[in-house]
């Protein structure tokens, strides 16, 4: 069996700054490499390659597992996530929070707390399956644009770790929240809750229009530039039973270049100095390596360059830097098994192979013309000479999972099909257009594979109807 990892202690080889960004929108491939087998840093870490060229991913056979779970299927190496969970505790210390939107169900939200993370959750319902997995509320750090009242009556009233304040509305309702809580059957005055106020430091990152946060024109947070960010911090010290220890940015997503963090921390920093704040979270952000050819920083490089743009900006060394990485942490550690269908060749046109999922596990290349590759887990370091399109099962033309993909050449109906590189945002996004059941997940590691979230049955389809 031959170990397919690469050296290096995170999900990419080497520093990228100019590195193209990808994955948002497709890249261009490398016609060079196009033929070439799947890239060994787009799987995950303990991915080996048996004699008879079948992927083992934990000691478990991909083939294998899928007969034995069904398709579609997401598959997560547990040693690639707790690596990478460990990677960024070492990298930005144990204030540092996982971003659970990219990936949430109680076993990754637990395995991210006994790794040592904390976890940024976006929404109450988030946050219920935090602590459903047995987070404590003391680990978790409350987002969203929108909070409802009741969303912040349940964080205030637990005791976050902090509720990031997003705008002057939120502040209202925040007031209440807290209000209701002293006043409750308590007694005594509860501590103050700590809170950061998210920034929005007018920063261009190079990624996709849809998930750039950080510029202006955004619906996140309090505008630095006009002065909002300032009036917001007044506007916070004055309410009663919040503390405000820190400031808070969140420039985009999927970003291949480090120098947009130095920007965005050039721009805070005179912020956090003026206000004497303790605490700045650069947000999320890092991106990884889609398709073959592709690199990305990994978290360790990402931490350095924020920590030496930090100091370069004269941020005093007591303040907390903190950040939130979510795909950085689960995407490559993740991979989506399907099942081939059908295959359809059109002469001078193209190849199209459908497969039993599509735009409803995996939207993001109907979203934000995300390139994937694909490959087969039963040849797994064979070339891909054959040049194909593939596709979902939905009733649409866009339903399209890998838009340039390329597989071996004896590619047969009733082959598993995996895209690897599906551990972040597929899951999470799933849906159940045209009734989809969303398929299972899979931890595996040791040899053993275990079922984590369950395939939805009809019957899960039906349960909220009369
Ligand atoms: N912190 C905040 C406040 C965020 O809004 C996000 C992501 C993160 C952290 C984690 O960012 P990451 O490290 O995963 O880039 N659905 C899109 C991505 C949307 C990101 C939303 N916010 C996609 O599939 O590409």
């Amino acid at each position: 069996m031959s170990q397919l990892r690469r050296s290096g202690p995170s999900t990419a080889g080497r520093v990228a700054a100019g590195v193209p960004p990808s994955g948002d929108p497709a890249s261009s491939r490398d016609p060079a490499s196009s033929a070439a087998p799947i890239a060994p840093h787009l799987l995950p870490l303990t991915a080996a390659v048996g004699a008879d060229g079948r992927l083992l991913v934990g000691g478990v056979d991909i083939c294998r597992l899928a007969d034995e779970q069904g398709t579609p299927l997401f598959v997560y190496d547990e040693e690639h996530l707790r690596a990478r969970c460990r990677e960024a505790v070492a990298a930005f210390g144990p204030g540092v929070a996982y971003g659970a939107k990219a990936f949430l169900c109680k076993s990754m939200a637990r395995l991210a707390r006994e790794e040592g993370m904390l976890l940024d959750v976006a929404t109450g319902e988030e946050l219920s399956i935090a602590l459903a997995a047995g987070a404590s509320p003391s680990s978790l750090v409350l987002h969203g644009n929108n909070k409802s009242a009741e969303e912040l009556d349940t964080a205030c009233s637990l005791g976050v770790h902090r509720v990031v304040v997003d705008s002057s509305d939120e502040l209202d309702r925040l007031v209440g929240a807290l209000a209701a809580r002293r006043t409750g059957p308590g007694g005594s005055a509860p501590a103050p809750q700590q809170a950061l106020v998210r920034v929005t430091p007018g920063v261009e990152a190079h990624t996709h229009e849809f998930v750039t946060t950080g510029r202006e024109d955004s619906k996140f947070g309090f505008s630095l530039a006009s002065g909002a960010a300032d009036a917001a911090v007044e506007a916070i010290a004055a309410v009663d039973g919040l503390e405000l220890v820190g400031a808070h940015a969140h420039i985009g997503s999927q970003i291949f270049r480090l120098d947009a963090f130095v920007q965005e921390i050039a721009l805070l920093v005179p912020f956090v100095k003026r206000h004497g704040l303790s605490e700045l979270c650069i947000g999320g952000g890092l991106g990884v390596a889609y398709l073959n050819g592709e690199a990305a920083p990994s978290i360790r490089e990402w931490a350095s360059v924020v920590h030496a743009a930090c100091a370069s900006a004269g941020l005093a060394q007591q303040v907390r830097v903190t950040a939130e990485p979510g795909r950085a942490i689960v995407a490559t550690a993740g991979i989506t098994c399907y099942r081939v269908g059908t295959i359809k060749h059109l002469p001078g046109i193209r190849t199209y192979v459908a497969v039993d999922g599509g735009m409803s596990d995996n939207p993001r290349p109907v979203l934000y013309g995300s390139g994937y590759e694909a490959f087969l887990p039963r040849a797994a370091s064979s070339p891909r000479p054959l040049p194909a399109r593939v596709v979902g099962k939905h009733c649409e033309s866009g339903d399209v999972l890998v838009e340039s993909a390329r597989l071996p050449a004896d590619l047969a109906v009733g082959d598993v099909l995996a895209t690897p590189v599906t551990g972040a945002y597929g899951f999470s996004m799933a849906s159940n257009y045209n009734r989809l059941r969303r398929p299972a997940v899979v931890f595996v590691g040791d040899g053993k594979a275990r079922v984590v979230v369950r395939r939805e049955r009809v019957d899960d389809l039906l349960r909220l109807e009369d």
